[in-house]
């Protein structure tokens, strides 16, 4: 084996598989420089960072991270051109109809993540279909978060937790959140350069670990992803306590 392949396997092996987050959260940005940069239209980066997802996806379940949660439409995305909307909800539909053949053979569960009232009714009924079919799969879950943003997320369950007359404690309101049942990110990953959180998880944040890096999202692979984890496991995390 030559020098360079085994500095390879040297940094991949840097990665404890004892101490992996068990949910790790990625705002998958820079699509559209990314396809700015080479001259193609943003929509064609929209198409590669699709296929980085399943990538993604694919070696998070293979390393055994319990959960992947990765925000693909925001709130606030509806502000972009048309052709961009329209083309980015015609990726959702695919994958959706893909995730719905092969999530059960690759024991791979499907949460949708946002206020789904706004998105077509061909959408919704895809999205009811994968998140049911998801309640008898058992394994790792990709969470997905379209047409989500953080205060949306924290009216609504501020909403639905008063209208059931229910106490208001973090473990009451939690549960009306569309993440329930999910334990908070330990890692959050953000691509692209920018340095903030565009209302992404803003109640289960609160003590995750961030982690931000230059690479744009179609051009994120496994090693960025190990990097990141990396940087994690190196990080000392007080919870507000001392040591
Ligand atoms: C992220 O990439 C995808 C979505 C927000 C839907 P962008 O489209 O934001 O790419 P940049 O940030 O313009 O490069
Ligand atoms: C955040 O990225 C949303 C998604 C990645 C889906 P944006 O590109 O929309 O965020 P800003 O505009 O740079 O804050
Ligand atoms: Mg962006």
């Amino acid at each position: 084996m030559g020098l360079f392949d085994r500095k390879k396997s040297c940094k991949a092996g840097q990665v404890d598989m004892s101490r992996l987050p068990r949910h790790i959260a990625i705002i998958m940005d820079g699509n559209g420089r990314w396809a700015k940069k080479r001259g193609l239209p943003r929509t064609a980066g929209h198409k590669v960072g699709a296929e980085v997802f399943r990538k993604i996806a694919t070696y998070c379940k293979n390393l055994g991270v319990e959960y992947l949660t990765v925000y693909a439409f925001s709130t606030e995305n509806w502000k972009r051109p048309a052709e961009e909307v329209d083309t980015l909800m015609a990726l959702f539909k695919n994958y959706m109809l893909e995730a719905i053949d092969t999530m059960e053979r690759d024991h791979i569960r499907l949460q949708f993540f946002g206020d789904m009232s706004a998105v077509s009714p061909e959408l919704q009924a895809l999205v009811e279909r994968t998140n049911e079919m998801s309640r008898h799969i058992e394994g790792f879950q990709a969470n997905i978060c379209l047409n989500y943003g953080g205060r949306d997320e924290i009216l609504h369950a501020a909403r639905e937790c008063t209208a059931a007359g229910e106490e208001l404690t973090e473990e009451n309101f939690a549960k009306h959140l569309y993440s329930a049942g999910v334990p908070d990110p330990e890692l959050i990953i953000r691509p692209s350069g920018e340095i903030r959180l565009s209302n992404f998880l803003l109640w289960q944040c609160a003590y995750s670990e961030l982690y931000f890096c230059d690479t744009l999202w179609p051009d994120f692979d496994e090693r960025t992803l190990d990097a990141a984890i990396i940087d994690y496991q190196k990080r000392d995390r007080r919870f507000g306590g001392v040591k």
